[in-house]
């Protein structure tokens, strides 16, 4: 027996993983203790969520081992670990839409096989919640929930399996700050009571704030383990991408005067009210807001997703037209990445080349055929541009980590050759560097004359971003900040809530 037998909870060694075409984990190592909250940081597709998935018995690693308490220990399935109470909340939300709250908290739970009496489970489901400083009625169906609630009821649900290694894949990616503060809450609650949490963010500040350990990891390979205070922003940017990274900086654009789209008296009640406002072509508007503004329904709206109530415009270049589908609007130039890219995002099954270039296959083609050469060269060219880490571009766009498929989404649209674009939330799960370069690449769509709309909640892309910021409170525009150079976090903060 080696020393190390009381010191870690987990400690996996050596491991690796292969998957046709790419090396997803090379000789990784991790070393969890008892009560401590260790981040696991690292760029999109280094291999984050597929360590997890190997300690939590979703895939067998090629060579390597894992050791529980000092034993080894090797899972064939995710069952087994939930058995050494060992839990993972995935990155991407897989609850049953149709089923409560609560029966989604409770399903395929040994532990709350017990509980057949549905009034027990709903009473725990309750309780669990309000851990997280959740309050819902639980026997509605999840799909009535917001993303970060039903991320928040996936979190109770790894809590009902009384883990002692809790793993959190990006829960924070859809979280509002109100929200997250509960869970960081939870967090230090289950810390005290000796639960280790290996914890996974894109969110550099939260990591600082919550974590006690760091391990960092570059292309399936472990970079360095290192306490959270021995260890800056920056260095921690750097040891990701490996080299020295230049901050994204702001970039003052000209904008001309035209007016692509004007939105006049947009409704729908209980979302938004009488919303009027323009962009003009090669404009980046930002729309700034707290969550539940009202931000998304506006331009659901705009795309044609929802419909207007009468009396509600949209006007193209000046002239009125009928969006009452997002056919239409796609017909009028317009393209639209959703915040939720797993409901209304990607086709799992289907290629990374056939999801980029989903809407684009008509201009592709050529005597009624589709240029083939053409489509794959395009497809080449994006998955270059954007970096996008796959084995090749026939892959399917399930086996691409989670901010590899973001990018798949936002350059389908760049490939399409479009004239307005809107993006909810488009750096969502998306690393610091890449983040930087989406940001190079919504700057250069402006400059060849593409409207460009970001929804965004994050103050430091808004600032980054806008030539101007449109902000929302309560379904209803609450003011515009034209001079973004002069512009703070407070001024934005100050009109949302005036
Ligand atoms: N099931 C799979 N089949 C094939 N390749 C896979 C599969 N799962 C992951 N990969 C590949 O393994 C590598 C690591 O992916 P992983 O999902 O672990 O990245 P990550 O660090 O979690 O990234 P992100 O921050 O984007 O979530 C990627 O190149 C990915 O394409
Ligand atoms: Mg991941």
């Amino acid at each position: 027996m080696h020393s190390s037998e009381n010191e870690y909870v987990i400690e996996m060694r050596d491991i690796v993983k292969t998957f046709p075409g790419t090396k997803a984990l090379d000789r990784v190592s991790l070393k969890l203790r008892k009560g401590e909250i260790h981040a696991l940081i690292g760029e999109n597709g280094a291999g984050k969520s597929t360590l997890m998935n190997v300690l939590t018995g979703q895939f067998y690693c090629d060579s390597g081992e894992v050791y529980m308490e000092g034993k080894p220990i090797r899972f064939s399935s995710p069952k087994e670990a939930l058995k050494k109470n060992i839990v993972l909340v995935p990155q991407e939300l897989n609850l049953i839409p149709e089923a409560s709250v609560a029966e989604n908290i409770f399903l395929g739970n040994e532990v709350g096989k017990g509980l057949i009496n549905w009034k027990l489970a709903e009473q725990e489901a309750e309780r669990l919640l309000q851990i997280l400083e959740v309050k819902v009625d639980v026997s509605q169906p999840v799909k009535n929930l917001s993303a970060a609630y039903q991320q928040l009821v996936s979190i109770a649900r790894a809590l009902a399996y009384h883990p002692k290694v809790l793993i959190l894949d990006e829960p924070t990616a859809v979280l509002t700050n109100k929200e997250t503060e509960s869970l960081f809450r939870s967090m230090q609650e289950l810390k005290k009571g000796g639960t280790a949490m290996v914890f996974i963010s894109h969110h550099l500040d939260e990591i600082m704030e919550q974590c006690d350990r760091i391990t960092i990891m570059k292309d399936g390979c472990l970079v360095k383990e290192v306490p959270v205070s021995e260890i800056t922003k920056d260095q921690m940017i750097n040891l990701m991408a490996g080299k020295e990274v230049k901050k994204t900086q702001r970039v003052k654009r000209q904008v001309s005067e035209e007016v692509f789209l004007e939105a006049q008296h947009l409704t729908r009640k209980g979302e938004f009210e009488d919303v009027n406002f323009r962009i003009r072509k090669g404009e980046i508007l930002c729309v700034a807001g707290l969550v539940g503004a009202g931000r998304t329904e506006i331009f659901k709206c705009v795309f044609g997703i929802t419909e207007k109530e009468p009396g509600g415009k949209i006007l193209i270049e000046g002239k009125e037209v009928p969006i009452k589908s997002p056919i239409d609007a796609i017909n009028q130039g317009m393209g639209y990445v959703s915040e939720e890219r797993r409901h209304d995002g990607i086709t799992p099954s289907m290629s990374v080349m056939e999801n980029m270039l989903l809407p684009s296959y008509d201009k592709l083609k050529k005597h009624g055929l589709i240029d083939w050469k053409q489509a794959a060269d395009l497809t080449e060219e994006y998955i270059k541009s954007f970096k996008i880490k796959t084995a090749s571009r026939e892959t399917l766009i399930k086996n691409l980590s989670g901010g590899n498929q973001q990018k798949v989404i936002v350059a389908r649209w760049m490939a399409k050759g479009i004239k307005m674009l809107i993006l909810d939330e488009p750096t969502r799960g998306i690393d610091v560097n890449a983040k930087g370069e989406i940001h190079q690449l919504i700057r250069e769509l402006a400059d060849n004359g593409v409207s460009v709309v970001v929804i965004s909640s994050e103050m430091e892309e808004v600032l980054a971003l806008a030539d101007r910021i449109m902000v929302v409170h309560r379904g209803r525009i609450s003011g515009y900040l034209d001079d973004v150079d002069l512009v703070t976090q407070e001024d934005v903060l100050k009109v949302a809530f005036q």
